[in-house]
This record gives C-alpha cells, structure tokens and sequence, in this order.
C-alpha cells in the first residue's frame, strides 16, 4: 500500500491531511494537520514530547510552553490513547535527538492549534509494544489489538494479497461474483450453520460451506470464468487453522482441463508470495496422492526435510511375528521411518516416542536400534529373524547409529502414525530448512474413501468431482480404485486449498450420487436444481479454491489463522467481544416457531 505523507486523495480532512509515520524531512517548514492517537508522553522538564500514532506509523510532537502556552495547558491533559488534531510546522530536530529507529525520526512538529477529540481510558493492555499478551484479552479487546504494529501489519498484508490476486483475476477475464449467504445446504463434509425461517414454519436455510454448488450453475449459466472472495461458514471443530467462518479464493472456470485451473492457481499464489517478499519458481511440482502416502504418510507433506517411509509388508507378511504378519494379510501394512543419529536414545525417550505413536492412533510402536558398535537392540527382538533384520536394515538404509521405527496396522493408520511421527522428528532434530517454500500439486486423489463411523462410502472431495475418464468404468465395481480429477495445493505441509474438474453430465453425476447411497428421491430432494441445469447445455468445467486466511497467515509467518483475520472466534467458536452466540428474547423465538430444549443442568 503506497501512503505518502501529504494525503494525496481529496479526502483530506480539516482535521487531517497527512500521515504521521508517512511525514519526512522533504515537509520541513511545511504546515500539516496531523490527527491520531497519543502513543508515549515524555514530560522532560515542561517540554513535554508526545508520539502521535496513527494507522501509517508515528510522529514526535512537542508542545514548550515558552512557545505556544495555550497548546501546552491542552498537552499537559493528554493521557496514553487520547484522540487528538494538531495543526504545525515541520520542523528538522537537533541532530543529537535524532531517532534511528523511526522513520520520521529526524523530524517532529511544534503544534500552534492542538484539539482533544476524544479522551480514553487506560487501555487494557499496552498498544506499541509486541509483548505476548493472552489471547483472550487481545479477542476482548480486539478493537485495541487491532491498534497494534503486529495485528495491523497482518491486515495490511491480507488486504494487498487480496488486491494482487484480484488484479491478477480481473486481467484474465474472470468476473467477481457474488453469491447468495442464505441458500439450502453446499455439503463440503463438515456440519451447517443453519437460519431458520420465519415464513416457512420449520425451515432452514443453511448458510454455505463454499460457494460451490453456486459457481458451478454460474457456469451452466455462461459465465466462463468466475471469482469471487467468498465468507464460507462450517460447524466443525475448531484449530489454528480452522474457523467457523473463513474466506476463500474461490475460482471455477468452464472448458478447462487440470492442468488451466492448476497454471491459474499457480500465478495466484506467485502474485501472493511477491506481498510477502518472496518469489516462487514455476511451475510447482506434482506428487500423486498415492505417492505422497506412501513417501511421506499424507497428503500434505513437508518435504522440506527427507526422512520418508518404506514398505516392509512382504518381508514381514512371511514373518513368524503374527502382530506384523497378521496386519499384512489382512489387507494392512508394516511400514518403516529409519531416524539417523539418535541410537543413544534413553530407554525413557522411547517409551514416550511409543506413547506418542499410541497417542496418534498406533496400537503398538516397535523398533530397532542399529547401534554404534554394531549391536542390534530391539523390544521385538526375540519375534523377528536375523535376516528380517537384515532385511530391514538394508531396505531402510539404516547405518549404525540409527533407528528404525515400525508399525503395522490398517493402512490409513500406518500412514497417519508414521507421517506424524516424521514430523516429530523433523522438528526435534531440527531436520526442516525453514528457508524453503514447497510448493507442491498433489494430484490423482481417490475418488470415494470409507467413513469408518458410518460404514458407508463418502467423497473424498466433494460429491460434484468428476471421475478419472479412464476409470470411469470401476466406478461401481472398484470404487476404491477409481481415480478423481482432484487437487490439492500443498505449501510446507499445510493444505493451501483444493479443487477439480467437475461432473458435468447428468447422468454420470446421479450415478455418483447413488454410489454415495443417495436414493432417487435423495438427488431429487437434495440436489435436483443442480442435476436439472446439466440437462441445459452444462460446458465443461473447474475449478478450486485456496483457503485465504491459511495463506495469509503463512505468509504472515503466524501461527493460527486468528492472527490474520480482524475478528475471529475462539477455539469454542465464541467471539468474546461481542459475547456470540448469545441468547434471544422469546418473542424472537416464537416468530421463528422454535423452542429450545437446553440440556438437563448437572
Ligand atoms: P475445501 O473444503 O478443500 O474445498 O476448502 C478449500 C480451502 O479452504 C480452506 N478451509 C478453511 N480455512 C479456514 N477454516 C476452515 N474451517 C476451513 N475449511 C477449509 C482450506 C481449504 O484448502 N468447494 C471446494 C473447492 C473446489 O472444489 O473448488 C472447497 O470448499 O485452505
Ligand atoms: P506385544 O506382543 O503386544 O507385547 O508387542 C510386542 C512389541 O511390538 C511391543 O514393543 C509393541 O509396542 C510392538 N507392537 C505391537 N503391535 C504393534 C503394531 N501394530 N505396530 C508396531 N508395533 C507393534
């Protein structure tokens, strides 16, 4: 953002028409009207000193009373956060008062007019200082946080992140539109918020977990090539990098393939990191998901350290040691990560790497110590033969001094566990070089996985994704084997976003409803309007969405999205400024036909 010290919008105001941290010495023997917040007071002998702060950065004003005595009766009022105008010149400071560290630091106004305009308690926390203040007083007050460098510096940089990927959309033809926010559900797998009706007794509206239903009739609807900063809404269980509402950069695009919304995606996220002072290379590599799994146990990984898994499933499917073999057989796997350099480990730092893998789901962790002089120690020892040892050794490429970690288990939990583990040890060992940036397609994602709670096949992406041409034919023979034209994009381990090309023939998507159990009436009652427009000349299309407020806060280099977003919710989904959610009169109840039924109290 350019802000130069002169307002050079005709915005001024009487009361204002420059920015304090903007003012250099060009302005000297300038007159400006100055407005803002009082940061420091120094009273050094009558003269009093006082840093006006406003959203551009800081500027010494010094009120001497030999000088101006009505100005100084005001001065000498002034508390820490006071709004007040002042009308000066500039003037040059002595140059033994220079300030290095500020960039106004070689200059400062002696005011004739100075006007309170509003007085302020003493804030709660201080305003110019980084110190670690608790988040929950920061999210009461976010109003004073919002007054701080770091807050304030995040916002700037999500609103030019923002208007570089809108420049970068608007200059390649795609149309900002907007969405409606009271709509029938957008399943995305997590639960809706949902607004009941006043007028239709007993309906909802949901509001929507993405736009996605709705850029996709955009596109039956012969807008080609659609964006739009969208505010999505899910009721999931929140994390560092989950909110109840967060924003998208949502894109769809018709007659496209992959490969056009992946090259897109790409100049976005290029556009992205230049806010941030970083160029990125392209283009980003591409990694299958089947790949991504059995290297690293995800389908985010960090690959800004090595440390991957290996396949040991047919050396231990022989194996006498029937916990391994067993796994194997049915339909599971052994798998290793070989961890250099940490054969000296206490018996005490293993049991709590054991508990850790356990605490990840594992229902053992075994492994093997190649030590230093040669030894071979492990916990399962007496159950594996020396050649499987041997074996293992070889395959895993450990040295002594290594240790080779196993576990054995259904797949998805071999992968879960190891892929944890890896990052376990990719920062303890200070393994990860944090001066990289990975960026990283995964791609080839499976079509449907099996939710284990509900026993029932679900989309890995979204219902609307379409199967790979080539295995459209296993869809319902071998779900599990077919192939979607979904991808994620991966930034050092953390999913930025994901999308794919869509079903665009009717009858192809009611056939992957009804692999998804939805009965006729289901896809009628459900998605009916969505099937229905595909019998009007659907084109092609795809698109993908990137999860703006992770993005920013990667940028921003800070460690939970709350960081970068002006009014977030806690971790309880509660914003306690505002006290939300809150109670409503009954009235409000009855015309919206509903009673609450609160739980028994304890
Ligand atoms: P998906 O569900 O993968 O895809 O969401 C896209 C991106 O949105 C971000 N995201 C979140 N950010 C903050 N808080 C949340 N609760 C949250 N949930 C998701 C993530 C994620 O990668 N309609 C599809 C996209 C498409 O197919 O075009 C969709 O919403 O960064
Ligand atoms: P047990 O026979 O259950 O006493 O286990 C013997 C050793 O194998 C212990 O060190 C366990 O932690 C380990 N172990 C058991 N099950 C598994 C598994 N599924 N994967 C990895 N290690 C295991």
């Amino acid at each position: 953002m350019v802000m130069s010290g002169i307002m050079q919008d005709k915005k001024q105001t009487k009361i204002k028409d420059s920015w304090c941290g903007k003012l250099a010495e060009d302005h000297i023997n300038k007159r400006v009207n100055v407005s803002g917040w009082v940061s420091t007071i120094r009273d050094l002998g009558g003269i009093i000193f006082v840093e006006l702060r406003d959203r551009s950065g800081i500027i010494q004003i010094v009120s001497d009373p030999s000088k101006n005595p009505e100005v100084h009766e005001i001065f000498e009022q002034l508390r820490d956060e006071y709004v007040i105008s002042i009308s000066g010149i500039v003037s040059q400071r002595p140059e033994d008062t220079f300030n290095p560290n500020l960039s106004t630091g070689r200059i400062e106004i002696y005011p004739d007019k100075t006007q309170i305009l509003n007085k302020a308690e003493t804030p709660p926390f201080m305003i110019d200082t980084d110190q670690e203040i608790s988040e929950d007083l920061r999210l009461k007050y976010r109003y004073l946080d919002i007054r701080r460098p770091k807050m304030l510096n995040n916002l700037i940089l999500r609103h030019n992140i923002v208007t570089a990927v809108r420049n970068f959309l608007n200059t390649r033809e795609f149309l900002e539109v907007e969405t409606p926010e009271l709509i029938k559900t957008t399943p995305e797998g997590a639960r809706d918020y949902l607004v009941p009706s006043r007028i239709f007794p007993g309906k909802f509206y949901a509001l929507p977990q993405s736009p996605q239903l709705f850029k996709q009739l955009l596109m039956v609807g012969g807008i080609e090539r659609y964006y739009q900063i969208a505010k999505c809404f899910r009721d999931e269980a929140q994390r560092a990098d989950r909110q109840p509402e967060f924003s998208q950069i949502d894109l769809e695009m018709s007659f496209v393939e992959s490969e056009d919304v992946m090259q897109i995606t790409e100049g976005i996220i290029v556009e992205a990191f230049k806010c941030a002072g970083i160029e990125l290379d392209l283009p980003f590599e591409r990694l299958t998901h089947k790949d991504a799994m059995e290297k690293y146990g995800t389908d985010r990984p960090d690959r800004r350290f090595n440390l991957q898994l290996t396949d040991m499933s047919d050396i231990m499917e022989k194996s006498s040691f029937a916990a391994f073999a067993d796994q194997v057989k049915a339909g599971g796997s052994v798998r290793t990560i070989c961890v250099e350099g940490i054969s000296e480990y206490s018996r005490k730092d293993m049991d709590d790497i054991r508990n850790l893998a356990i605490s990840f789901g594992a229902k053992g962790l075994a492994w093997i110590t190649y030590g230093l002089d040669g030894s071979v120690k492990s916990p399962v020892l007496k159950f594996l033969t020396e050649r499987e040892i041997g074996e293992i050794q070889q395959r895993s490429g450990a040295n002594p001094g290594d240790i080779v970690f196993l576990v054995a288990d259904k797949n998805e939990v071999v992968f879960d566990v190891l892929g944890r583990l890896r990052l376990h040890f990719g920062e303890r060992l200070n393994l990860i070089d944090k001066s990289k940036h990975d960026l990283l397609w995964i791609v080839d994602f499976p079509m449907f996985e099996m939710d284990e709670e509900e026993n029932r096949l679900v989309s890995v992406h979204h219902p609307f994704t379409s199967p790979n041409p080539e295995d459209t034919g296993l869809l319902e023979s071998e779900p599990f084997k077919c192939r979607a034209l979904a991808y994620d994009i991966v930034y050092n381990g953390n999913e930025l976003g994901g999308g794919s090309i869509r079903i665009h023939s009717p009858e192809l998507q009611s056939r992957v409803f009804s692999i998804l159990g939805l009965s006729e009436e289901e896809i009628q009652e459900k998605f009916g309007f969505l099937v229905n427009a595909f019998k009007y000349g659907a084109p092609p299309h795809g698109g993908l969405a990137l999860g703006l407020d992770r993005l920013v806060a990667l940028l921003a280099g800070a460690n939970s999205i709350r960081e970068v977003m002006a009014f977030p919710k806690t971790n309880q989904a509660r914003c306690l400024m505002t006290d939300a959610p809150a109670g409503v009169s009954g009235q409000q109840l009855q015309e919206l036909h509903l009673k609450t039924v609160l739980p028994a109290k304890k």
